[in-house]
């Protein structure tokens, strides 16, 4: 088992934009971190993706993140990630690994839980039953409805935001919201909380929202304080990007919708074979 130094990056991933949520999240709870963010713009978007390719893509990111930046803790951002690929995955690595779903739950059934949950999520999560799974085993008694939102993810990474066509899309998700009765929705996938305001505006106002980024942030800190790794540097923390293709266009979309400095965002092909004995960043 590798020993890992408190001054070593936080290693976060997605399929693209999405992780950004999380990472703003971190960010804030953690301001002495530094991070290092990969966005597979190559792949994207995964959630219409097989769960073998899935597998592949989380499987070089980690890899990479690992032996490159040298990653002190690795957190996917990415819930279809974390929903097809970790169970599989995680035990290849030394480098521990938080995903998305865990966190949520375990810290959701904490308290008293709403008993009618319905998921906003990828095709590929949906379809893998993974936080229907995962609630269950921790102990969920109540309602679990499953919606799959393939448009969201094309047209949250679009170069501009069409929110007619997101709103009308939103409509004919959210259907079943009031169909159900359900008195709590997730955000199932990192790039929904960035509708957030369109979501909400056709919810019913009975229904709670839950962005999962506070309680992957809660695990990140307790798996840090465990092994006695948080960065106690009194500097500010600095954040990288980099991602699979255009990275021109990836920085701009950093900076628009989650406010990062990001004009030298680094292009990085971890899926190229040579990358697993000797690249580094
Ligand atoms: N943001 C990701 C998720 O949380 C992936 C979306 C996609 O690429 O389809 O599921």
């Amino acid at each position: 088992m590798r020993a890992f130094q408190k001054s070593q990056p936080i290693g976060v991933y997605d399929s693209g934009v999405g992780g950004l949520t999380v990472l703003k999240t971190l960010h804030e709870k953690f301001p002495h971190e530094n991070f290092v963010y990969f966005g597979d713009t190559l792949n994207l978007p995964y959630g219409t993706k097989s769960q073998e390719q899935i597998v592949h893509y989380s499987r070089n990111i980690i890899t990479w993140l690992a032996q490159g930046p040298q990653v002190k803790l690795v957190v996917a951002a990415c819930h279809t990630s974390s929903a097809l690929a970790l169970e599989e995955i995680s035990k290849e690595f030394d480098v521990p690994i938080i995903g998305t779903i865990h966190p949520l739950v375990k810290s959701l059934l904490k308290k008293e839980a709403p008993q009618k949950i319905g998921i906003l999520a990828t095709p590929a999560s949906v379809k893998s039953l993974t936080h229907e799974k995962i609630f269950v085993k921790a102990g969920f008694q109540g309602e679990i409805v499953s919606i799959a939102c393939p448009d969201f993810v094309p047209l949250i990474e679009a170069e501009k935001w069409d929110r007619t066509a997101l709103k009308k899309c939103a409509e004919v998700y959210l259907k079943i919201v009031e169909e159900k009765k359900l008195n709590a929705l997730i955000y199932g996938c990192t790039h929904y909380p960035f509708i957030k305001s369109i979501v909400e505006e056709i919810l019913p106002s009975s229904v709670t929202t839950i962005d999962p980024a506070k309680h992957i942030a809660l695990e990140v800190f307790e798996r840090l304080s465990k092994d006695n790794l948080l960065n106690g540097a009194n500097v500010k923390g600095k954040s990288e990007f980099l991602c699979s293709s255009d990275p021109q266009a990836f920085g701009e979309k950093v900076q628009r919708l989650a406010g990062f400095e990001s004009s030298n965002v680094i292009l990085k092909d971890v899926h190229s074979s040579e990358m697993r004995s000797n690249s580094l960043l």
